[in-house]
């Protein structure tokens, strides 16, 4: 049996993610009742989430689960309940507040 190297090379267009969530999903997620994407209000500016977290691979799950499962004591004192929102719109979210 022959390896067939070949196959190898179909798996690795994976490069060409479309990380495109957007502000429409983000209205439509209600996030923006509490988030601006430059200015604090209820919770922190996505801007700002986006600072503290640059350069973490992890970040873009560990938001998507703090979105969907809520989050305190990260940024003052008011906590975020816990998003009902599509697991796959989390990582949407948390991925386009990552590009930011
Ligand atoms: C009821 C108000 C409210 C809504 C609605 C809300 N948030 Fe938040 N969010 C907050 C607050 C307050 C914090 C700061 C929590 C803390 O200190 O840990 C926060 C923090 C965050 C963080 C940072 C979490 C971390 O681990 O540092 C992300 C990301 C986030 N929100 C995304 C979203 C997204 C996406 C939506 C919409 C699906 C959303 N939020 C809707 C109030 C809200």
């Amino acid at each position: 049996m022959k390896k067939v190297v070949a196959l190898i090379a179909l798996a690795l267009p994976l490069y060409a993610v479309p990380a495109q969530a957007s502000p429409e999903l983000a209205a439509k997620s209600k996030c923006m009742t509490c988030h601006q994407v430059d200015k604090k209000v209820l919770g922190p500016s996505f801007k700002d989430i986006a600072t503290k977290y640059k350069g973490e691979k992890t970040a873009e799950a560990m938001l998507a689960d703090s979105t969907l499962k809520g989050s305190k004591n990260k940024w003052g004192k008011i906590p975020m309940p816990p998003q009902k929102i599509a697991p796959a719109d989390a990582q949407q979210l948390a991925a386009w507040v990552l590009s930011l």
